[in-house]
């Protein structure tokens, strides 16, 4: 057979394992050939291939990023964008193509495959650990562990200023990043985009630490996570906080506001894309080397419309609409194991 592969949404550590793994079993177990298509869907919509052999994949388990380049393009966004696609797996004499992705790129995958009949297989990636139907996804581990590394060195710098740190963690929708970190990290408030944050509970939680003299906190908040209304942070209502460089970020909001109702002196981190950077932990390389093992099974057992996923330790298969039809958030029991915790 000829695969395709191609990554998708935002990068993460371990994708680089998942081609690896793809190019070796494909080869070595199936005899079968592997092309790179470049950019995410944007590859196979312009033709940008890169051939993938065993010699040019090897020694990459330990890369961050991904050596196919990565985009959020959208094929249904753009004129004939899925009718080129097709053009372009038969221009490439491909029989199937493995799609690495979020929540959007695999919803894509799952849209060609039942309206264009391509044959397609999917690999959940993200960091936000967001993707219905499989327990983790590659990427989340080595997050939450730069996050835990990240708020242990708060912790000192909180302590010796007497100071309240607001660390801002990635998760536009889903707070899995924020809640195994700040766990892990011992954060005294955890913030979520699955709970609005009362202010004032904030407050009294921070005060009542101090009051215990515990004269520095360290505070854990989602990009995603919003005030249960917005006047309480003091900031325009149409403060989106997306872009993780300006002053309307939740984490400023938040510092800025812990720092008015009590006195204490306030500052934030937004840990932002280094969440995203460098190379993938053990546990990470492992998950993405099985994904693409099972993947390119999958392919060869003419499987198509299916995504690989972890339940518990094992790997199964699921139908892709099975994970995209809507977003895993939080699981609140675990929320609820971080509220004891708090203050
Ligand atoms: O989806 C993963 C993610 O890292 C989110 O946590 C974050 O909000 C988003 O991507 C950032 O997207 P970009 O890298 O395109 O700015």
């Amino acid at each position: 057979m000829r695969i395709g592969i191609l990554t998708g949404g935002g990068d993460c550590p371990g994708l680089n394992a998942v081609i690896r793994a793809v190019v070796r079993t494909s080869v070595k177990e199936y005899s079968s050939e592997v092309v790179g298509f470049l950019e995410g869907w944007r590859g196979p919509i312009e033709n940008m291939v890169m051939p993938l052999t065993m010699q040019s994949t090897g020694g990459l388990i330990h890369r961050g990023g991904t050596i196919l380049r990565t985009s959020r393009t959208n094929p249904f966004k753009l004129d004939r964008g899925p009718e080129r696609i097709a053009e372009n797996i038969v221009k490439n004499r491909l029989d199937a193509l493995i799609a690495v992705g979020d929540i959007d790129t695999c919803s894509v995958a799952n849209r060609l495959h039942q309206e264009h009949n391509l044959n397609v297989v999917c690999v959940p990636k993200t960091i936000d650990n967001d993707i219905n139907a499989t327990d983790f996804t590659f990427g989340f581990d080595t997050a939450i562990n730069i996050v835990t590394e990240a708020i242990d060195r708060l912790h000192t710098t909180a302590e010796s200023h007497n100071r309240v740190l607001v660390c801002e963690v990635m998760g536009r929708k889903a707070g899995w990043i924020a809640c195994y970190g700040g766990i892990a990290g011992g954060a005294d408030f955890i913030l979520v985009p699955e709970k609005p944050i009362k202010a004032q509970e904030v407050v009294q939680a921070i005060k009542t630490r101090h009051s215990r003299g515990r004269d520095y906190s360290i505070v854990v908040v989602a990009e995603g996570a919003r005030f249960e209304s917005p006047e309480a942070s003091n900031e325009p209502s149409e403060s989106n906080g997306d872009s993780p460089t300006d002053n309307t970020s939740i984490g400023n909001q938040l510092a800025r506001l812990i720092e008015s109702e009590t006195g204490f002196e306030t500052r934030a981190t937004i840990l932002g894309h280094i969440q995203r950077g460098g190379a993938p932990t053990a546990f990470d390389r492992v998950l993405a080397t099985r994904f693409g093992v099972k993947a390119t099974q999958l392919v060869h057992d003419k499987k198509y419309g299916r995504m690989v996923a972890l339940s518990g330790s094992k790997l199964h298969d699921v139908a892709i609409e099975e994970a995209t039809g809507s977003l895993k958030t939080l699981d609140m029991e675990l929320y609820n194991v971080a509220e004891v915790f708090f203050g």
